[in-house]
């Protein structure tokens, strides 16, 4: 079984190769540049893919060359807005760019990968509880991550209409919190009172997540769970 998963070189990404290589998937690590922490653990890893970029569309196609996937996790993301602005204040330069990472670079990702699917494959997009209205209270200033991820949501959903008759399983997966650069980020920001160092580690949260990647089928594409199986849209 062949997985592809992007912004592999830290964070959740370099915990899902880890936990996808420990599963026996041969896995193609795409990233922007590759770290030691990559480099080390014994997969492919292909460089240079910048999902803000309309270059990557090939540069992803390249990497994968004539393979056939069984599994593309579409994980790079950013949270590029601490500050509680308010709209009005709201740098629109940054916003596009949180769009051109979450929400267009994940449908890059799926431009380039979809000829590459096996029959029976998955598409894994990693999203964020703060990423719907209801589910999680309004957090200032947030405004570009939480509508780039919402944008991410509808293409997702779309996609897995476009993709069933391929027999292609598509699914939005919420990780939790995880002790990451970006949660590191926002708790310097002041932004979350936790730690970053109590939430789980890039690993145990890709091992939690797991079984969501493993139990999706045609039966419930399109859906969006948190990491605990929950169904929340
Ligand atoms: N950490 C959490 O608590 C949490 C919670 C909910 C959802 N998430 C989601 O989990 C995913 C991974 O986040 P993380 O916590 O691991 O954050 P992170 O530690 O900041 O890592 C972000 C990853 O995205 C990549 N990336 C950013 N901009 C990119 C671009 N232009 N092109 C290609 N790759 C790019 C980064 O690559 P570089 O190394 O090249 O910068 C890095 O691999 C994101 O989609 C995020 O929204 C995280």
């Amino acid at each position: 079984m062949k997985a592809l998963v992007t912004g592999a070189a830290r964070g959740l990404g370099l915990g899902l190769c880890t936990v996808l290589k420990s599963r026996g998937y041969d896995v193609i690590a795409a990233c922007r540049t590759a770290t030691p922490e990559i480099e080390a653990l014994g997969v492919r890893v292909v460089a240079g893919i910048d999902l803000s970029t309309q270059a990557s569309i090939a540069a992803l196609r390249a990497g994968v060359g004539g393979e056939k996937l069984d599994l593309v996790v579409c994980n790079a993301g950013l949270n590029a807005s601490f500050a509680a602005v308010k709209l009005s204040e709201v740098d629109l330069d940054v916003m596009a760019y949180e769009y051109q990472v979450n929400a267009l670079g994940s449908v890059r990702t799926a431009i380039a990968l979809t000829p590459a699917l096996n029959e029976g494959a998955k598409v894994i997009f990693i999203t964020t509880g703060s990423g719907v209205t209801g589910k999680s209270p309004p957090s200032p200033g947030q405004w570009g991550y939480r509508m780039s991820k919402m944008a991410l949501h509808t293409m997702a959903y779309q996609l897995s209409a476009e993709l069933r008759p391929q027999g292609v399983a598509v699914r939005l997966v919420s990780p939790g919190a995880v002790n990451t650069d970006l949660m590191k980020r926002i708790f310097a920001a002041g932004r979350i009172t936790t730690a970053p160092d109590t939430l789980p580690s890039p690993v145990a949260a890709a091992e939690r997540l797991y079984p969501r990647i493993a139990e999706l089928t045609l039966e419930t594409t399109g859906q969006w769970v948190n990491f605990s199986g929950e169904v929340w849209g």
